[in-house]
């Protein structure tokens, strides 16, 4: 897929807020520091895509991308704030979660993961809620070129069979450095298709 537009819609700080759309979505999410606005610009090949996430005031929100005048792109915002005070974080995790359970044109998750740590309790606690919750998913493992692909594939194979005691089943898998643009092609396609079966 090529990429010849990609333009920054509206953020939202509620499901109500969400602006209505007949275009499917590809929400991607993950903790703070994973390389999501990293992989986004990667994605999109715009480097700056993300920066209006990540002004201040816009990091905490729903943040929609059109993309090709055919899909969205959504920007969640990460999960596993230490350091957010407890009232935030409830309305955040309703804002996340009222999103993800009752959008009705979410096409794909993408739940990201740092590929250079071991499973992460939270990673699959999110996951076994996405799956619960019946949230077509995959996984993309970030900042890949910092490893070498032994020592990837043993940190992969560890969290699926970490993730095997959490879900049934196998959710589609990524590989990708923002770097060298691994899994690029692959992402795309994968939505391209997507897109395509509905
Ligand atoms: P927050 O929005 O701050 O939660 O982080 P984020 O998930 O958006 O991550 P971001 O893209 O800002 O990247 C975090 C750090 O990891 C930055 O220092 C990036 O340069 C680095 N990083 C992200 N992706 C990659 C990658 O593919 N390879 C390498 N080597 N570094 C990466
Ligand atoms: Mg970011």
């Amino acid at each position: 897929m090529l990429i010849k537009s990609a333009d920054f819609k509206t953020s939202a700080a509620s499901l109500a807020l969400c602006p209505a759309s007949a275009m499917r979505e590809f929400a991607f999410i993950g903790r703070s520091n994973v390389g999501k606005s990293s992989l986004l610009n990667m994605l999109t090949g715009r480097k700056a895509l993300t920066k209006v996430s990540s002004t201040p005031g816009h990091t905490q929100l729903i943040n929609f991308f059109t993309i090709n005048n055919a899909w969205t792109l959504v920007d969640l915002p990460g999960y596993g704030y230490a350091k957010m005070p407890k009232s935030a974080r409830r309305g955040f995790i309703e804002m996340v979660t009222d999103y993800l359970e009752k959008r009705p044109n979410i096409a794909c998750v993408f739940v990201l993961v740092d590929s250079r740590l071991e499973p992460q309790e939270i990673d699959l606690e999110f996951i076994e809620w996405l799956v619960s919750c019946e949230v077509p998913l995959a996984l993309v493992f970030t900042k890949a070129d910092k490893l070498k692909d032994q020592h990837i594939e043993s940190n992969m194979a560890d969290f699926l069979t970490k993730l095997k005691d959490w879900v049934e089943g196998e959710p589609d898998i990524f590989i990708t450095s923002s770097e060298d643009k691994t899994g690029r092609t692959e992402l795309l396609n994968f939505i391209q298709k997507t897109l395509a079966e509905k």
